[in-house]
């Protein structure tokens, strides 16, 4: 594990366009953290390292967003709504764990107890320490 800590939103973000400029299809970037701790800022960084166009925002009413026009295609899953086991294994989760695309997910602990392997999951823990400090911890090896 890998820790940085952010200062600032725009710093949480350079640290996401950093992962989306190196991004290799089929990565899988999984996001846990309480509410306001910055996920979806690290997906605006992400995003932009891709070099996809369009706003990023959390897909509160559809479970996904895709952004495109970028080096690869970006999908943003956020599970906060999901809450049932069956409601996660109903979801479809699947095709976006094996697609030759970038994932990303908010909440995205929900999904670690029932799936045993995740190829390529690259795993990101966001801690608030104060209201514009962040501990961001992430699995540095592989992608
Ligand atoms: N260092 C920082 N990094 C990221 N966000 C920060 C930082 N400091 C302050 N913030 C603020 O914290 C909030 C983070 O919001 P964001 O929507 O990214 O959180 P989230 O983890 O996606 O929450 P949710 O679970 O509700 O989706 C923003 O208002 C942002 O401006
Ligand atoms: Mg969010």
């Amino acid at each position: 594990m890998a820790t940085f800590i952010s200062h600032s939103p725009a710093e949480t973000q350079s640290l996401g366009e950093r992962w989306g400029r190196a991004a290799q299809s089929g990565l899988v970037i999984g996001l846990s953290g309480e509410l306001g701790a910055g996920k979806t800022e690290l997906v605006k960084g992400l995003a932009r390292g891709l070099g996809a166009t369009g706003r990023v925002h959390s897909p509160t009413f559809t479970l996904v967003n895709e952004y495109d026009g970028g080096r690869l295609r970006l999908f943003h899953l956020d599970l906060y709504r999901l809450e049932t086991r069956g409601q996660i294994l109903s979801a479809g989760l699947e095709e976006f764990l094996q697609r030759e695309d970038v994932t990303v997910i908010e909440w995205a602990e929900k999904i670690y107890d029932l799936r045993s392997t995740i190829y390529d999951l690259k795993k990101v823990q966001i801690e608030i320490l104060s209201e514009t400090e962040r501990r961001i911890s992430y699995d540095d090896s592989g992608a």
